[in-house]
């Protein structure tokens, strides 16, 4: 027999705005409470359902009522796909059911991937999102065996920038159902942030987010976590005494000041042990310069900063999480614009390690900042470098948004890089650094290297990342190649289309991974 609904809102007490579904509006409102159960695909029709651990919980408080009705509500549920159930419970009176795949998943060689994670990241965002469609605020969400990926899955799916509209979406927090998984479910809300903060900062209009803004929202973010995080705000005098001339060469055709931002966390038992350092390349709007990119689609390097608001925000998690790592990030921060001071195709410049640079098309930008950014990090005695930038359009022919491209001379670094990936969804793909590569970067006409290769545009993230390791010293670097991945239409199922924000969460998992490994000579 059906249980006479009770007012959620006065606990087991019975009015008459409580019979059946037909609450008052003021119990209506409070009682918008919402539940998503994973559910696993049957491998045949006529298998017995197989619910999650919670799902199972729940559907004996119901008396089995949600098997029964997923039963006869349609075939067993594909991966994915959800369907909705209404007052089955009285704290919940909407119930989305997601499909989670097959229940033997896991590792997934061939994609190389935890298939299990992703299924579960797919199904909860797609719950949630499901809710937030029907104006339901409180969520709770199954953990699915896994409640970080579960939360990541909810965190990640619910996220839109609507920072500028008047209509927004309604503001769903979701919460974990049940207590025994609270620790991970915290770090999947804190990985997931990690990466809304840096989509957020993407997103974000150029003239919004300015180098300067950007340093301002670290500063305010990072200084209320304590004494072992420190931020260097670094205005154009300091890059002037650095002799950072290839960064100073593309700020300058912008009315925009530069900043050289600087993060240090310690958060090593050992405040002196080597620290990784993160660079990022941070052009808060590349137009080109004087080699000027087609007007259609340029809007989208407002987010050619992704680089350093990922790695800045993989700090600020790493910090929040209390990370047993000494991290430093560094993010060169300016607009590539054209303008009577801009740079000229065919100008030298001179980098902070004295190498001359002939700059022959004026949109290769991101390598000169970070060709100055990468000679300062060398002085750190770092443990490992390891710098993001969405470098090259040849980058998004190469992989698309599949993975990250990481061109790197250390197998140590690529292992943990690799893992790290494979484990947040968020993968990485190896690239070769060839001397063939460096040959056509280091002979040019004017200077010592050409900031574009001599064979034009082919191999050019290649290219690309052999003009770096030009400026690297350390036996232990890796540059990430982001530019395929900077953009989100529906490859990655649990996030909304708009900048991705990755792969902050591999940065920070493989932080997490460096922190409990050793160190390599
Ligand atoms: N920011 C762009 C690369 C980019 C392209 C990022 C598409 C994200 C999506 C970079 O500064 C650039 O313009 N690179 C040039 C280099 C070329 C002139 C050698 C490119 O890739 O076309
Ligand atoms: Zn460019
Ligand atoms: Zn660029």
């Amino acid at each position: 027999m059906l249980q006479p609904l009770r007012c959620a809102v006065r606990r087991g007490v019975q009015h008459s705005c409580c019979r059946r579904l037909s609450l008052s509006a003021q119990c209506y409102s409070s009682a918008r409470k919402g539940l998503v159960l994973g559910v696993y695909e049957k491998n045949k029709e006529d298998e017995i359902l197989v619910l999650t651990q919670a799902g199972d919980r729940f559907d004996s408080t119901v008396s089995g009522k949600l098997r029964d009705q997923l039963e006869r509500s349609g075939p067993s549920l594909k991966k994915g796909k959800s369907r909705i159930f209404y007052g089955l419970h009285q704290e919940f009176p909407s119930v989305v059911v997601v499909g989670l795949g097959k229940e033997s998943v896991g590792f997934n060689q061939a994609e190389l991937w935890n298939e299990r994670k992703e299924n579960i990241r797919t199904a909860v965002s797609v719950g949630c999102r499901h809710l937030q469609e029907l104006e339901i605020e409180q969520v709770e969400v199954d953990p699915c065996g896994d409640a970080q990926a579960a939360a990541e899955g909810a965190v990640l799916g619910l996220f839109e920038y609507n920072e500028l509209k008047k209509k927004k979406k309604k503001v769903v927090t979701p919460a974990l159902f049940g207590s025994k998984e609270e620790e991970a479910w915290q770090k999947g809300v804190s990985f997931a942030e990690g990466q809304n903060l840096a989509r957020y900062l993407m997103e974000s209009p150029a003239n919004y987010i300015t180098p300067t803004r950007f340093a301002q929202i670290f500063e305010e973010k990072l200084g209320k976590l304590g004494s072992n995080v420190k931020v260097f705000t670094r205005q154009k005098s300091w890059i002037v005494e650095q002799q950072m001339g290839a960064f100073l060469s593309v700020a300058k055709g912008s009315e925009e000041p530069p900043v050289f931002l600087e993060i240090h966390y310690t958060g090593s038992p050992d405040p002196l042990e080597s620290p990784l350092v993160f660079v990022g390349k941070g052009v808060t709007f590349d137009s080109g310069g004087i080699s000027i990119k087609p007007s259609s689609g340029m809007d989208e390097m407002r987010a050619d900063m992704g680089g350093a608001a990922t790695i800045c925000s993989a700090i600020l998690t790493a910090a929040t999480l209390k990370l047993p790592i000494n991290l430093i990030g560094l993010a060169p921060l300016c607009e590539n614009m054209p303008s009577g001071r801009a740079n000229k195709p065919g100008d030298v410049v001179r980098a902070r390690n004295g190498k001359t640079i002939q700059v022959d098309n004026t949109d290769a930008e991101g390598r000169l900042l970070l060709a100055d950014a990468l000679c300062y990090a060398n002085s750190f005695n770092a443990q490992a470098i390891v710098n993001a930038a969405t470098l090259t359009g040849a980058m998004v022919v190469a992989l698309g948004s599949a993975a990250t491209g990481v061109f790197t001379n250390s197998s140590w670094l690529w292992t943990h890089l690799q893992e790290a990936g494979g484990i947040t969804g968020d993968r990485m793909w190896r690239m070769p650094l060839f001397e063939h590569y460096s040959k056509q970067v280091t002979e040019s006409a004017l200077a010592d290297v050409n900031n574009v290769g001599k064979d034009g545009r082919s191999g050019g993230s290649c290219t690309a990342a052999a003009f770096l390791k030009e400026f690297v010293t350390v036996p232990h670097w890796a540059h990430l190649d982001i530019a395929g991945v900077m953009m989100n239409k529906d490859e990655v199922p649990y996030m909304r289309k708009g900048m991705s924000g990755r792969p902050t969460r591999t940065l920070i998992e493989f932080a997490d991974r460096l922190s409990k490994d050793k160190k390599p000579s």
